[in-house]
């Protein structure tokens, strides 16, 4: 696992926006996963500038969720898809036929998950898929005590977790209890893993998925697993890492020519 340490959330959305032009100039037609929170909408808006600058061709790019609300109306603008759409999809041009996800609001749910893990199956996988981290550690919405292996399905969601997305909702009550989210499984396929963790409030749950044990009880801990995982952190989301010096001084011996 790679861990960058940056001043600001601003560089870690520079940084990671930078890595993902990268793969889209390497494969056109790469498999984007993106995920919602507040967390990830720097990379969103430094991908913005790049596509506004010229510097970055999505023409071909495809993108898919990570997880979805579930009993939300479709359309619904809250629901993960429209939030999507809003902030990533439209800025960057991409249309709605390149976008895809899991259907919350389909009458069989199971049959709903099972359907887009073959969907993104069958689309080759996911390329990079960027993950933000929930105050108990959480990715995707695949709560403490997730199974390591866990499939797409549905997930219900703890009081903590409802009380930190309430704010996107008129009422605390809006929040839905129930979400389907890609499993940890799912998400451990992805050829790479790009975690951005930002502001002190995510110190305790990053130092708990980097440095401690590899446990259902810290989702985010099975980036540990994956050959291929980024965890990009601001200062105050680094405050806990005892390794914190060793992962500054290893970042900046890298040689230039090797991205994230
Ligand atoms: C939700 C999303 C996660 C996200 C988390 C943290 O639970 N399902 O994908 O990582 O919120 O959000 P924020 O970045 O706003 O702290």
């Amino acid at each position: 696992m790679e861990i960058v340490i940056v001043p600001d959330a601003a560089a870690g959305g520079e940084l990671i926006a930078t890595a993902i032009a990268e793969l889209f100039t390497r494969k056109p037609d790469a498999l984007l996963g993106v995920a919602t929170g507040s967390t990830p909408l720097p990379v969103y808006r430094a991908l913005e500038a790049k596509v506004e600058a010229g510097t970055l061709d999505v023409s071909r790019a495809r993108v898919c969720q990570l997880d979805e609300y579930v009993g939300l109306p479709a359309g619904h603008p809250q629901s993960y898809r429209e939030v999507l759409l809003r902030e990533v999809l439209e800025p960057l041009g991409i249309p709605g036929e390149r976008f895809t996800g899991p259907d919350g609001a389909a009458e069989d749910i199971a049959a709903a998950a099972l359907a887009y893990d073959r969907e993104l199956a069958a689309g080759g996988g996911v390329d990079l898929q960027l993950l933000g981290i929930g105050t108990d550690g959480h990715i995707g919405f695949n709560e403490p005590c997730s199974s390591l292996a866990s499939r797409t399905r549905i997930k219900t969601l703890t009081e903590q977790t409802r009380a930190d997305n309430a704010r996107f909702f008129d009422s605390p009550d809006e929040v839905p209890h129930h979400v389907l989210t890609q499993g940890i499984g799912t998400i451990l396929e992805a050829r790479h893993l790009v975690l951005l963790a930002t502001g002190a409030a995510k110190a305790h749950a990053v130092v708990q998925a980097v440095e401690g044990p590899l446990c259902a009880l810290v989702p985010a801990s099975a980036l540990q697993l994956h050959p291929h995982a980024t965890v990009v952190v601001d200062e105050a989301a680094a405050a806990e890492l005892r390794l914190a010096d060793y992962f500054r001084a290893t970042y900046a011996a890298k040689p230039d020519w090797q991205s994230l």
